[in-house]
């Protein structure tokens, strides 16, 4: 596992520098968008558009598709610890790209790797890919990331600082923030190898299952983790009154649901063979980590 994960980090990061290679003019623009996409994240959601897309047999080299993965996801981080929005001063072990570049080049740098993405994802020379199916991926991740995604989750996270916690908001909360672009990661990679409906779905719920796990560990290792292995601020939940799983069900409800939903996610790999081990692991690990 911790080789396949590796592995495909390092292929991935290959592509960023190579895409990189002519740089960006302005510099300081150049400068900011490799500053955090360098960082050193995880790259979890590369990784399950990859995994996922190996899980049925995909064999292609789509690294610069689940890269672009990546760069939607580095810019919802550059622009979530933006002051306007959670004010962090640390990110993946480094100050925050608005603490080295100021607020307007972050917010650039943001907008830059969201629409640069999709260059990438409308790219038909990377990849023998059906341009119908590059067709299809941009619509689920546009979708995932956009007002009806990501964005809705983040509003709805931001304006409910300080009130009340309750279930259903926390859950819209949750699903939209983090589980969407997860699960579009890998709906992606499996639509990407032009597998059966019935797999596109089961791994469309193995994603927003995982997705949904991974924000809660998130918010308990917020409250139990270490802002040196998170490589972001401990207890910045609590500091801005944000609303989390935790908040609302505590800390043992909300461990037991993030293995339940691992749990879940796992059993509807079921039918899947060897090939979708990568993708148990991920699972497993969702819950296991510290970082
Ligand atoms: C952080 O995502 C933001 C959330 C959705 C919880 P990651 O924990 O995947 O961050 P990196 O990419 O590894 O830095
Ligand atoms: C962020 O959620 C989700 C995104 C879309 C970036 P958080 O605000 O909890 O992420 P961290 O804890 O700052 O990484
Ligand atoms: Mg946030
Ligand atoms: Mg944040
Ligand atoms: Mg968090």
């Amino acid at each position: 596992m911790r080789h396949y994960v590796s592995e495909k980090r390092k292929l991935i990061e290959d592509f960023i520098n190579g895409y990189f290679n002519p740089s960006v003019n302005p510099s300081i623009l150049h400068d900011s968008v490799i500053y955090s996409l360098t960082a050193g994240g995880k790259r979890l959601r590369p990784i399950l558009c990859i995994a996922a897309y190996e899980a049925c047999g995909g064999r292609e080299n789509i690294v610069p598709y689940a890269t672009a993965l990546e760069f939607i996801h580095t810019y919802s981080l550059i622009h979530d610890d933006l002051p306007a929005m959670d004010n962090d001063d640390l990110r993946r072990g480094k100050p925050t790209n608005h603490k080295v570049f100021g607020e307007a080049i972050a917010i650039l740098a943001g907008d830059g790797l969201l629409t640069e993405a999709f260059t990438i994802l409308s790219n038909t020379n990377y990849a023998k890919i059906n341009p119908k199916t590059l067709l299809n991926i941009i619509a689920e991740i546009s979708k995932a990331a956009g007002l009806r995604g990501m964005v809705a989750g983040q509003a709805l996270d931001l304006i409910s600082e300080g009130k009340e916690p309750d279930r259903e908001t926390v859950e819209f909360i949750h699903l939209h923030k983090t589980a969407a672009l997860i699960r579009a990661s890998v709906k992606a990679g499996a639509l990407l190898a032009e597998t059966t409906e019935e797999r596109v779905y089961k791994l469309e719920k193995y994603g927003e299952s995982i997705g949904l796990a991974f924000q809660i560990v998130d918010d308990i290792l917020d409250i139990e983790g270490t802002t040196e292995e998170m490589g972001k601020p401990k207890g910045s939940d609590i500091e801005r009154g944000k609303m989390t799983y935790p908040s609302v069900f505590g800390i043992e409800e909300s461990r037991r649901k993030a293995k339940e939903l691992v749990d879940i996610a796992i059993e509807l790999l079921r039918d899947f063979g060897e090939e979708a081990e990568p993708l148990r692991k991920i699972a497993r690990y969702i819950i296991k980590r510290s970082s």
